[in-house]
């Protein structure tokens, strides 16, 4: 299926509106099961906001009481690739020491910037720290740091929609897909 998007682009669609928010359910409740009903959760903005948002109120659903603070880190600038260092661009408010912190990304690709939240959460002294993304880009890893929950296994191909930009246009599709060439 191909969406004719904002700016004229043709955006071919990998994972419908319908098919994420049940992969989130599904998340939410395994979720629950391995970190227990009170997670501090820690989307990475700015591209989990909308995931992060859902898998919230799924948490809900799943029967959890979470409380939520947020992380804005950056290893990409304008372009579409990684310039490998992590930095904080706005950091965290919460008491993180002796909490079951959640991690929560867009995508999983090189592993630093996932790698980089949860050091730093464990160095803040996290009683637990686990990490869930929507998408892992497989066999891109350049660190350690696979994801705990993983929504799905995706294509390597350069995603927008579902709060994911490409020098910040696009982030507000409802699904999430790849710009045609
Ligand atoms: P990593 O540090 O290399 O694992 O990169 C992960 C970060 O890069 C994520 O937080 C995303 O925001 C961003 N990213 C990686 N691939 C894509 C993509 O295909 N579309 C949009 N953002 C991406
Ligand atoms: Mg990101």
């Amino acid at each position: 299926m191909s969406r004719l998007a904002p700016k004229g682009a043709r955006i071919s669609v990998l994972y419908p509106a319908e098919e994420i928010a049940g992969r989130v359910r599904a998340l939410a409740a395994d979720i629950v099961r391995a970190i227990g009903p009170e997670p501090l959760v820690v989307p990475i903005l700015k591209g989990s906001f909308i995931f992060a948002a859902d898998l919230l109120r799924a948490l809900h659903e799943a029967g959890a009481e979470p409380d939520m603070d947020f992380i804005t880190l950056s290893s990409y600038g304008k372009g579409t690739r990684s310039l490998g260092e992590v930095t904080i661009v706005r950091d965290t408010e919460a008491a993180i020491a002796g909490r079951d912190v959640l991690i929560v990304d867009d995508i999983l690709e090189s592993g630093r910037t996932l790698a980089f939240a949860k050091d730093l959460m464990a160095a803040r002294g996290a009683q637990r720290v686990m990490t869930c993304v929507l998408l892992d880009k497989p066999g891109k890893l350049a660190v350690d740091a696979k994801a705990d929950f993983v929504g799905f296994e995706c294509p390597d191909r350069f995603v927008v929609g579902y709060g994911m930009d490409v020098a910040h246009a696009y982030r507000q599709l409802p699904f999430v897909g790849y710009i045609e060439r």
